[in-house]
């Protein structure tokens, strides 16, 4: 030891402050301080009206033939090393067959690059990105997965709304007016988490429109695909890619509802080639380089998923889903201090208005999570963890009978805490 064999008196490592401060606001982190609230006492069971994970309740099961496929993957012995860092081919041009049957353009395999969930496909196009001084345009409500990816990587994160009179739509003008020379990107979420909107043809055509005249990507996150239950149908991003590139990202796990089984894929929708010209497919692949792949027999399985799964597997989930839209949407309706704007059309969640101008005790939405969850056993997200203070997320994605006991209590909670006339 260099000074003479007597330890140091302090510590040489200590706390990255920075991730303390990528990481403040997450889903899991405020749903869990939510929880923190739950008393124990209380007989009845919780109902959880916070997650994005309904793969416990009977009948959002996912298909056997895909737990078939997973098994039959491990069991053949051909899955049990290292997959290429993009992904195995079988498993690419699966994907670039699956997301093709949406499109006017067919995909190849080499724009399919497979990752640890859509959590890593944003991860990576955000990453890919990066360069000092660039900013990027998200949703606000959004998915806050986004702002902390973007703090991590110093990629400084401007707001657009999505407009709740108008069904959520973005409000393009401030995409405009929020852009300059160093905006790289902007980002959709389609079917929408937190709003449960889905956005009609037209108006993705005219975000193609209004990034393309600004010289940006479109980042479209399509994890909720086909989760669509009301009168707009799903329109993937990609089909305006010859307008604007647009980077696709998704991952089985709403659509089959395998959330832990970690498969995602980014996809370049880009007939043009400008993602190839600018770099950005380099750096995609520079970063896939350096960090780990999907379980290799997740990928195994994954041609049998996307080709086989029969189509009342899925009418199933949608009308489960619909079902439980609809009674979270009417319940709602009956309970005075919360408003929904527009009945959910896809996605699991809806985003609802508090007016604490109608309670009595209640400072904010947090305040107002945390005190139904310790009264009536319920958690519910609270809208400043999406970035939209004073408001609620709920999921409906949960059995249909626990999801009306659910909106009952709240519905008492609220009759309790009511400002007396
Ligand atoms: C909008 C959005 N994007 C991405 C993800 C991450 O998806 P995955 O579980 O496939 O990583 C989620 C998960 O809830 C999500 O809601």
């Amino acid at each position: 030891m260099e000074n003479g064999g007597s330890p140091r008196n302090q510590w040489c490592f200590k706390r990255n402050e920075e991730l303390t401060r990528a990481s403040a606001v997450t889903v899991r982190g405020v749903l869990n301080m939510v929880m923190e609230h739950l008393n124990a006492s209380d007989p009845r069971p919780v109902i959880p009206l916070g997650h994005g994970d309904p793969s416990a309740f009977p009948s959002f099961r996912t298909t056997p033939l895909a737990e078939d496929a997973v098994c039959a993957a491990v069991r053949s012995a051909k899955f049990n090393g290292y997959s290429s860092t993009v992904g195995i081919l079988p498993a690419r041009r699966a994907v670039a067959e699956y997301l093709s049957k949406d499109l006017p353009h067919k995909l190849s395999p080499d724009d399919v690059f497979l990752t640890i969930g859509c959590t890593q496909a944003l991860e990576t196009i955000l990453t890919a990105l990066a360069r000092p001084s660039a900013n990027i345009l998200l949703p606000r409500p959004g998915f806050p997965y986004y702002e902390a990816i973007a703090g991590f990587r110093h990629l400084e994160v401007r707001h657009f709304d999505l407009v709740p009179e108008k069904d959520w739509e973005v409000d393009l003008a401030a995409v405009e007016a929020l852009s300059d020379e160093n905006t790289v990107a902007m980002v959709i979420i389609n079917p929408g988490n937190p709003c449960g909107n889905v956005f009609k043809y037209e108006h993705l055509k005219k975000v193609a429109e209004t990034a393309r005249k600004l010289g940006i990507l479109v980042i479209a996150d399509e994890v909720y695909s086909h989760l669509t239950f009301g009168g707009s149908p799903f329109v993937p991003m990609g089909v305006f890619g010859s307008i604007v590139p647009v980077v696709t990202v998704g991952s089985i796990s709403k659509r089959w509802i395998v959330p832990g089984w970690r498969l995602g894929w980014l996809v370049t929708n880009d007939p043009d080639g400008i993602l190839m010209k600018q770099g950005i497919v380099d750096s995609i692949k520079g970063f896939l380089n350096i960090t780990s792949d999907p379980a290799t027999f997740i990928q195994g399985a994954l041609p049998q998923i996307l080709e086989n799964t029969p189509g009342d597997f899925f009418l199933k989930i949608v009308s489960t889903l619909k079902e439980s839209a609809e009674i979270c949407y009417d319940k709602i309706k009956e309970i005075p201090c919360i408003t929904c704007p527009s009945k959910p059309e896809g996605s699991m969640f809806v985003m609802v208005k508090l007016n604490l101008s109608l309670l009595e005790d209640i400072k904010d939405d947090t305040d107002f999570c945390c005190k139904l969850a310790t009264e009536e056993s319920v958690i519910i997200l609270p809208g400043v963890a999406v970035g939209s203070k004073y408001w609620l997320r709920v999921t409906f994605a949960i059995e249909p009978s626990s999801l009306d006991d659910g909106l009952g209590r709240i519905k008492a909670f609220c009759q309790r805490h009511a400002k007396k006339q």
